[in-house]
Order: structure tokens, then sequence, then C-alpha cells
């Protein structure tokens, strides 16, 4: 069991992933936010290997000043083993390793499952307001 940084070549396996967990939509294109994050200059992709096999990944970064993840996923048959806190660990190093020293990170409402895990990893509610906006012209129907 390795958390490593994801290549080009994991693309494929990476998407499929955030797909059996549920985390894909249509209106997004996890394909660009693959590469935009693989070849940013402050974030990443990272995965958690087992047997050459990818039963995990998180998409992170910062933006100068916040740190985030997103698309935090464990395999469904891998979930409830302990494998998401230890990426979600490796997810806070990293940003730990750039200085940077909060996170914040959106859940969708529906998604009560994913805020008791957060919690258990000591997330909490910051009492505000996510806002967003598209800047590509496209119509905005999500919150992330
Ligand atoms: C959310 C997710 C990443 C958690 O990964 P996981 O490997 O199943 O979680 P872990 O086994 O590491 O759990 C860590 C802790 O969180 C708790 N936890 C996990 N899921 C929970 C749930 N549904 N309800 C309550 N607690 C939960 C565990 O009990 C564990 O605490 P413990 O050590 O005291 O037992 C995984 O379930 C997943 O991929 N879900 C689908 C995708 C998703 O919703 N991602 C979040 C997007 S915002």
């Amino acid at each position: 069991m390795q958390v490593r940084t994801a290549t080009g070549t994991d693309k494929r396996n990476v998407i499929t992933l955030w797909d059996a967990c549920g985390l894909t939509r249509p209106w997004n294109s996890p394909e660009d936010d693959f590469d935009f994050a693989l070849h940013g200059p402050s974030s990443t992709v990272l995965v958690l290997e087992s047997n050459h096999r990818i039963i995990g990944s998180t998409l992170v970064g910062h933006d100068g000043h916040r740190g985030t993840v997103y698309y935090v996923s464990i395999s469904p048959d891998h979930q409830g083993k302990g494998f998401g806190e230890l990426l979600m660990e490796a997810a806070e190093d990293w940003l730990r390793g750039r200085g940077v020293w909060k996170v914040n990170l959106l859940v969708r409402k529906e998604n009560s499952t994913a805020v008791r895990f957060y919690e258990k990893q000591g997330y909490g509610d910051q009492d505000c307001i996510a806002l967003g906006k598209r800047l590509d012209g496209r119509a905005d129907r999500s919150s992330n």
C-alpha cells in the first residue's frame, strides 16, 4: 500500500475510480480537472495503490492562501478500512510540505456520509456559504 503522485498514464484508472465513487458530473470534465491539477504549479493528483491497483485518489492543491481537496475517493470494495483516512493524511502532508496551514473543502449537501467521514478527520462546519461562478461561459449547474 503506498500513496504516490499520479502520472499521465494513471488518468483513465483514476477517472474510472472517481466515476465508481459517484464523484463525476456531466457538466464537469474530469479529464480537464485531472490534467489541470497534474500540470499546475500548486496542485497534484495523489493515488493510493495496492498491488499495482489504484484504490484511492484525491486532487489536492492550494490557491496561495488555503489548501483544498477534491475527488476524495476510495474504491467501493475498499471503503470502511481506514484508507480514506490514510489518503487525507497524505493530502494534508502534501499541503503542509508547501507551507499551507489550513484546508477548506466542499461537500455536496446530499453527501452526509462524507460529512461524517470528514468530521472524523477533524473537519468542521465553517459557517460560510460557498459561492461559485463559471468563467468559461457555460451554464452554472453545480457547486463545484
Ligand atoms: C468518503 C470516503 C473517501 C471515506 O473513505 P473510507 O476509506 O471509507 O473511510 P475510512 O475507513 O478511512 O474511515 C475513516 C473514519 O471515518 C469514519 N467514517 C467513514 N465513513 C463513515 C460514515 N459513512 N459514517 C460515519 N463515519 C464514517 C470511519 O468510521 C472511520 O472512523 P474510525 O477510525 O473511528 O472508525 C469513501 O467512503 C468514498 O470514497 N466515498 C465515496 C466518494 C465520496 O463521497 N467522497 C467524498 C467527496 S466530498
